[in-house]
């Protein structure tokens, strides 16, 4: 054996190898990324498990093995896990380690983005709302306060990451600390070297650390650091040299990676469904691949904003996003193979060995019929057992953070200080409606106003009647500058040119009351409504049907308007079929029931159609446009 030889031996033992056999490093002389010393390439998919029920994990995970994927990217949602402060789930939709042992069940690596900021369209971008609870926190910054929630976070999660990291026997090739940080106005240098020493400190010197920007200098300037691997993003319709020219002044050696190409886009209410066609898409990942760089699609399933998760973007105006995100990505919302998943397939199969055997099938899907509803009633009528505290008494709004109701509706009642006979603008002149605001005068709707949309309504009223105004908050900004994102009335309201004063503003906890099973154990008593007859105006109704099969259905409420839906207590999401592009929502079959009712409850928020009728079908309809809507 030559000495050169024996030299490499030993290098390699000392230095690739740290833990027996197994290693995960960066090689910046044959730019690649080495797995137990051999130059390795990964082809991955982002999956968002806090999207998708777990009972579906091990499918969708063997759906992206059989493409012939070899890696996953995931990001960890901050306010999922840790919904109160020192409160921690890592239970059922959130059993991370349940599902990286899946993964790795299924044989494939992961690429973990724990944040603390991930954007990915979610509420916030992942942090926590009770953050807010300092109102002039600066978020993603070196704010004292701030920095103290993400420690304590971190402490906990990092630790449960450690032993699944590559080089500890686990499947975690590598970690991206914060997410786009370039993108954010504070290009605070100091957060992100504290992050890095953070994620050092619980996860040890050998695991690959990285940051992912978008391909502008401005970008890669402020959100790369020096010890971290750089990376870029872009999508089918960028120039992928140019983006990784640019990626090379940044990150001048080792391997290229593009930690987000765009399979498709997500969907805003009131605007059209995105797509991206699976020529153009497959024909973008050819182009990267050949470049020998490595690559994660995102996404490769997006799933479901369920419950009150989705985010917003600020562009001019607030943009909440619909409760689907399936994204057109390759494996639909409901998790089912596409065109564009085998186009996939075949171009990554010039350059790995593709798994023999055939792709899972879609799971089945079923047309349950038409289920009629029952009205219960109006939202005030339940304010007693909504709110059982009673009331927070105040001159002037507060938001939902002061209340500490951090998702969801607060009812904010007045009265009618002065006869107004004539119509007045009830108007909103520093545009503090967070983000929907139903208004109801004596019982009867009145209108709503809407954040940067509808800023006045016309009014009559008596002296004396009750101003209900009930806020909607539709998810918070998850990206740019305005993550700080107050809910419910964040200012004054006016009536005429007067100040509205002395609320009452009702916290309404209605998840919990519905995990309790209401209306439904009330069902002798449901026909309780005060104006049956009147379907405006925010209000309950619930109906039950019975299922000899629990699979996959899509909810389609036809001419209904704008709300809330639960099944069996699960929250299924908003729907606004009276905005699109989305009309039906998905609903899992793992929630359903074959041997009991099912219990179906609708807030809705402005009106319900004349006959009070819901459809469970077989398909989805996410794009208003393609079905003559
Ligand atoms: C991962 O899977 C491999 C075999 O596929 C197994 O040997 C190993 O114990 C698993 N690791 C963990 C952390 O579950
Ligand atoms: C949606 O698409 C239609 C038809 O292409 C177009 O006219 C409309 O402006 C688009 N709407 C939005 C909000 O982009
Ligand atoms: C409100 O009423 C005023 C006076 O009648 C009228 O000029 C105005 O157009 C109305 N505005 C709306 C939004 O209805
Ligand atoms: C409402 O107006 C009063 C009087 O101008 C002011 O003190 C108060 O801060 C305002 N409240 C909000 C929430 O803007
Ligand atoms: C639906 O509500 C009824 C009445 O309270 C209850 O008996 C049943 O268990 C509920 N169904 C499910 C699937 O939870």
């Amino acid at each position: 054996m030559g000495a050169r030889l024996l030299y490499l031996l030993l290098l390699g033992l000392l230095y690739e190898q740290p833990r027996g056999d197994r290693s995960f490093t960066i090689d910046d002389d044959q730019n690649c990324f080495k797995k137990d010393g051999v130059c390795f390439h990964y082809i991955s998919g982002s999956i968002h498990y806090f999207r998708i029920p777990a009972i579906y994990w091990k499918d969708r995970l063997m759906k992206m093995y059989m493409t012939g994927l070899n890696a996953i990217q995931i990001y960890v949602p901050w306010n999922f896990h840790e919904p109160e402060p020192g409160m921690f789930n890592f239970e059922g939709d959130g059993a991370l380690e349940h599902f990286l042992d899946l993964a790795n069940e299924t044989g494939l690596l992961v690429i973990v983005r724990p944040g603390p900021y991930i954007c990915s369209e979610w509420d916030m971008g992942g942090l926590p709302a009770w953050l807010l609870n300092k109102k002039d926190i600066v978020l993603r910054s070196s704010d004292p306060d701030y920095l103290s929630a993400v420690n304590s976070w971190l402490s906990v999660l990092l630790p449960r990451l450690r032993p699944r990291l590559y080089n500890n026997g686990g499947n975690i090739i590598s970690v991206q600390v914060e997410n786009e940080y370039g993108s954010y106005h504070a290009c605070d240098y100091s957060y992100m070297r504290h992050l890095f020493h953070t994620f050092r400190l619980y996860l040890g010197d050998d695991v690959v650390l990285f940051t992912t920007d978008g391909n502008t200098d401005r970008e890669l300037k402020c959100g790369s650091l020096q010890g971290m691997h750089a990376t870029v993003d872009f999508g089918p319709a960028d120039d992928a040299k140019k983006a990784f020219d640019l990626l090379r002044r940044y990150q001048p050696t080792g391997p290229l990676v593009n930690s987000e190409y765009y399979t498709g886009w997500l969907d805003y209410w009131g605007g059209n469904h995105s797509t991206a066609s699976p020529q153009m898409v497959s024909h973008g990942l050819q182009t990267i691949l050949e470049m020998g760089a490595n690559v994660n699609m995102y996404m490769f399933e997006g799933g479901t904003n369920f419950g009150y998760w989705n985010g917003a973007d600020y562009k001019e105006q607030y943009k909440p996003i619909t409760t689907s995100y399936d994204y057109d990505a390759p494996l639909t919302e409901a998790g089912d193979p596409t065109e564009k998943l085998f186009a996939l397939r075949s171009v990554i199969s010039q350059f790995l060995p593709v798994p023999e055997g055939p792709m899972p099938p879609p799971t089945p899907k079923y047309d349950y019929g038409v289920v009629k509803l029952q009205k219960v009633g109006d939202i005030t009528d339940f304010l007693d057992i909504l709110c059982p505290g009673g009331p927070i008494v105040t001159r002037y709004p507060i938001t939902f953070e002061d209340a500490k109701q951090y998702f969801g509706f607060m009812l904010y009642r007045t009265r009618v200080p002065w006869e107004i006979p004539d119509m007045t603008s009830l108007s909103d002149p520093f545009n503090g409606v967070r983000d929907r605001a139903y208004i109801t005068i004596d019982g009867s709707f009145t209108g709503v106003l809407e954040r940067d949309h509808v800023r006045m309504i016309n009014v009559t009223g008596s002296a004396g009647d009750w101003l209900d105004i009930l806020v909607e908050n539709m998810g918070r900004i998850n990206f740019g500058s305005f993550v700080n994102d107050l809910k419910g009335l964040v200012s004054n309201l006016t009536l005429g040119v007067d100040i509205l004063t002395d609320w009452l503003v009702y916290p309404l906890n209605i998840d919990g009351l519905i995990a309790e099973n209401w209306p439904h154990m009330h069902r002798n008593h449901i026909i309780m409504a005060a104006q049956p007859e009147s379907h405006t105006g925010p209000a309950v109704y619930t109906g039950t049907f019975k299922t000899a099969v629990t699979g996959d259905t899509f909810l389609k409420l036809f001419k209904w308007t704008k709300g809330q839906v639960w099944i069996n207590g699960f929250n299924i999401g908003r729907y606004w079929p009276d905005r699109g592009p989305q009309v039906t929502l998905y609903v899992p079959g793992n929630i359903l029931s074959n041997r009991e009712m099912n219990n179906i409850t609708v807030l809705e928020l402005e009106s319900a159609p004349e006959i009070l009728l819901i459809f469970l079908i077989d398909r989805p309809i996410i794009s208003k446009n393609d079905h003559g809507f």
